[in-house]
């Protein structure tokens, strides 16, 4: 099985030093098993060269302050997202390209960059002898640092940056000393929410999942995390709307929340949120996570970390990274699941009760490691709808890109950019890649292609690192998503749901769960 499956949260890497990626920084040779036709997947270092002769990046004329509105009129509400990418694939016939990306004037300087679209290419963006991971987290803009207490967060920095090691492993340490309370907190948070679930769906015959999802997530998080039940202290249930708002004024730029699209434009997009709105609400955050983390804080002094800084770090891995991971991806997994029926249901309960009836009713990890069907559902999940789609780096010198047909040369300090549904979604390396295959993973020819899910911010057959960018709670992300699956198909043969959209994913209502 691949390592990325082994979900043992203690062994995470955290010490600097330890052998950097060189599977991504040296040369990979990859040749897709089913799809033999593609050419073999290499992230060409500079030394070797490229396989196609090198081509000027395709790009339209590019009129400074009109192109980057009118790119991001069309990203937003002309053509919409996919649209956006599709037709200038079409328009340039190439998977990269240059494109301006929201939010440009009057926020971003400079929105003009490379755009990746495909499996081969897209991978670049991980490897940070290549990229600069500086400030590149929400694009070619950056919120204003007074949202995160004056810092920059760890998700801001590079790892050449020395605070980077120092505060992901903080995250590590935090991550490790959870780890025996993950399930059991999961375990307990949920059946509250699945009770409460049924008794909406008894009483109005459905039930919307996002909110109490997302309120169950924190105090999932904060229970595990920190030891606290948020209903024991005074914050109780204000936190799920503060971490809204706070991440609404760092991400407004980027978002649609679906106003007419003039007075959104004007409002969100031209310019960022005024901070000082949320400073009160944002100290209750802090208040909270101060009083709740006393051994991290103490940790942090001990590798030199003050403890504010930590504090306000532990705020944006547990609201920003973790909280709002899941509250895209839960919702996203539930419809997904939900959209490929009864049959795919019952084999899922088949599955999942079999194993926890052999280990005497207990859910452990090795336990779902027995679970192929279980474990191909998330990661296909995974796949089809990464729930981070839009990924930064910008060049640290001049290097050589390959898409599978072409060769580009990219300058030191241009910014590249991957969406990466469509690089996970790269019919090139997945059969019938817009479809939601729920074994796509199984069996070794299927695990083969966990090297393709990049949701993390890497390959499912690799680990974080100190030295790296990719996510620190990945395996815990695995963890809680296999807990979701495993949870609802031990309570219920099967549900009903109907979607719609929001400005941050699937809009999910439960219409039935049968027992
Ligand atoms: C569904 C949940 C989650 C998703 C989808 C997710 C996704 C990601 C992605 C895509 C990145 C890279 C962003 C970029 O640089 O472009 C990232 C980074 C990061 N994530 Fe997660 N994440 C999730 C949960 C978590 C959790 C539970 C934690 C920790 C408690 C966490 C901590 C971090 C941190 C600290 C980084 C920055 C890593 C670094 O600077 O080296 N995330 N995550």
């Amino acid at each position: 099985m691949a390592t990325s499956t082994s979900l043992v949260i203690p062994p995470l890497q955290f010490h600097r030093g330890s052998k950097r990626r060189g599977s991504i920084s040296a040369s990979i040779s990859e040749t897709s098993t089913n799809t033999p036709s593609i050419p073999s997947i290499t992230i060409t270092p500079t030394t070797k060269p490229p396989s196609f002769p090198i081509q000027k990046i395709p790009e339209k004329s590019n009129f400074p302050f009109i192109t980057p509105v009118k790119d991001r009129l069309d990203y937003f509400y002309f053509q919409g997202r996919e649209d956006f990418f599709k037709s200038r694939i079409q328009t340039h016939r190439s998977t990269v390209f240059r494109a301006n990306m929201p939010p440009g004037p009057f926020i971003s300087q400079d929105p003009n960059v490379i755009v990746l679209l495909d499996a081969k290419s897209f991978p670049v963006l991980f490897d940070t002898s290549k990229v600069e991971k500086k400030d590149v987290f929400t694009g070619t803009y950056t919120p204003s640092l007074e949202l995160t207490g004056g810092y920059r967060t760890l998700s801001y920095l590079d790892p050449s940056e020395p605070n980077h090691a120092k505060l992901k492993s903080l995250l590590f340490f935090q991550l490790k000393s959870a780890a025996m309370k993950v399930i059991p907190e999961f375990r307990s948070t949920f059946a509250t929410f699945f009770d409460e679930m049924e008794t909406e769906l008894g009483v109005n015959g459905k039930a919307k999942f996002n909110d109490p999802c997302g309120t169950t997530c924190f105090n999932f998080l904060a229970r595990s995390l920190y030891n606290t039940n948020p209903a024991d202290t005074k914050f109780d249930k204000e936190a799920p709307g503060i971490i809204k708002k706070w991440i609404l004024f760092q991400l407004s730029p980027v978002l649609t929340l679906g106003l007419p699209w003039l007075i959104e434009d004007l409002l969100i997009h031209q310019a960022r949120l005024p901070p000082a709105l949320i400073k009160s609400s944002y100290a209750k955050l802090y208040d909270f996570f101060y009083q709740s983390s006393g051994p991290i804080l103490d940790e942090a002094e001990k590798i030199g970390i003050s403890r504010d800084e930590a504090c306000h770090n532990l705020i944006f891995s547990t609201c920003f990274n973790a909280y709002g991971g899941m509250k895209i991806l839960f919702p996203n997994m539930v419809k997904q699941i939900g959209r490929a029926g009864a049959k795919l249901h019952r084999k899922l309960a088949e599955e999942i009760r079999s194993v926890v009836r052999s280990n005497g009713g207990k859910i452990t990890m090795a336990g779902m490691e027995q679970m192929p069907l279980m474990k191909s559902v998330v990661y296909e999940s995974f796949r089809i709808e990464p729930p981070v789609p839009l990924q930064y780096g910008r060049a640290k010198k001049d290097f050589v890109i390959e898409s599978h047909v072409a060769a580009f040369e990219v300058k030191e300090g241009e910014v590249l950019f991957g969406y990466q549904p469509f690089a996970t979604r790269d019919p090139k390396i997945f059969e019938k890649s817009e479809d939601f295959v729920p074994d796509r993973f199984m069996g070794e020819e299927g695990e083969k292609l966990l090297k393709y899910v990049f949701w993390s911010n890497g390959r499912e057959t690799e680990s974080p690192s100190v030295d790296n960018k990719q996510c620190a709670g990945k395996d815990f992300v695995v963890l809680v998503s296999r807990l979701l699956v495993v949870e609802l198909f031990l309570r219920y043969d099967t549900f009903d749901i109907e979607v719609k959209k929001s400005a941050l994913g699937a809009a999910v209502t439960l219409t039935s769960l049968k027992r």
